[in-house]
């Protein structure tokens, strides 16, 4: 594993190797072997989660933080992505996080970059956000135990959802059963890509449902696009308690990636609940997941001294 840029492009084992560190690091079990590593968090979208947790994860390795402030940065006198990156290297930065609006630029970036810099994908715009799914994917297997034939059911604004994807993509490689719900104004518009069953009935989705994954509504990628007002998403597609009692397993785990928008796609009784707390779970074990992340892509290169 050179890069975690999207899911598609690590192996299965890759992906079983990180859940697995991750565990060790959660447990107390395993030391830092990337002590001596600088990273930059390079956040050109707004996150709470990912950057914070990024950084948490960084600091228990012993890692030096860069939090690399994109409105003040020379970006604003012209310089390029690349030319900031190759820059960095040169500083001693030896790993970026990169979050950013636009779908595959650090696919772009990383066939730019001359230099042996680590590029993780903290988001880029509906594309991919691989360690959400890792971290979703190790908070499942906490709670139920495996994917395999589970019923995992992704609600919500499905077509802006670069987490939709990931899961999609992960949760296929473990053979989970994957059902979708959302309205057709939110819903893929090539559904025939995806492994997953498709339903616009929120009753029928979650129908035994082992796992619901609520997404947020996106609000600041709905520009130029009719969405109908969101007292009507709410009163067809929220989840609450009475949803999942009357229709999940009994044992459902309910998940969202964050930020939730309150009483629109997700009751906040449910959120403050036992059920709710296993989303605070969920950005609890991104630490660890992401500690695993930096330790696998970071321990691997040879010791380069990038600023001598
Ligand atoms: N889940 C997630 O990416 O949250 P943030 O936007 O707060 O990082």
């Amino acid at each position: 594993m050179e890069h975690l840029i999207d899911i598609e492009s690590i192996s299965k084992d890759d992906i079983l190797n990180i859940i697995n560190l991750a565990k060790e690091f959660k447990q107390g079990k395993k030391k830092s072997d990337v002590e001596k590593k600088t990273l930059a968090l390079m956040f050109y979208e707004n996150s709470t989660r990912t950057r914070c947790s990024f950084e948490i994860a960084g600091q228990k390795l012993g890692m030096s933080i860069i939090n690399f402030d994109a409105a003040h940065s020379s970006l604003s006198k012209g310089e390029s992505l690349k030319d900031t990156i190759e820059n960095l290297y040169f500083l001693g930065v030896n790993a970026v996080v990169i979050r950013h609006s636009l779908s595959g630029i650090i696919n772009n970036v990383i066939k730019q970059v001359k230099y042996p810099i680590k590029f993780i994908n903290g988001g880029d715009g509906t594309h991919a956000h691989p360690s959400q799914a890792l971290l979703d994917f190790y908070t499942m297997l906490e709670k139920i135990g495996t994917v395999e034939n589970k019923k995992i059911v992704i609600v919500g604004d499905v077509v802006h959802s670069r987490v939709a994807k990931s899961n999609i993509s992960l949760l296929s490689k473990f053979g989970a059963d994957i059902h979708l719900c959302a309205p057709s104004y939110l819903q893929f518009q090539n559904l025939e890509a995806f492994n997953v069953k498709y339903h616009s009935s929120v009753k029928e989705a979650i129908e035994g449902a082992n796992a619901v994954m609520v997404l947020r509504v996106q609000n600041e990628r709905h520009e130029n696009e009719s969405y109908p007002d969101s007292k009507e998403y709410k009163r067809l597609y929220e989840i609450d308690t009475n949803l999942l009692k009357s229709y999940a397993a009994s044992d459902v785990i309910l998940m969202h990636p964050g930020p939730a928008n309150r009483n629109i796609e997700v009751s906040s009784e449910l959120l403050d609940n036992t059920v709710g707390k296993t989303i605070l779970e969920q950005a609890q074990n991104g630490v660890f997941v992401r500690m695993a992340i930096l330790n696998t892509l970071l321990k691997q290169g040879k010791e380069v001294n990038n600023a001598s």
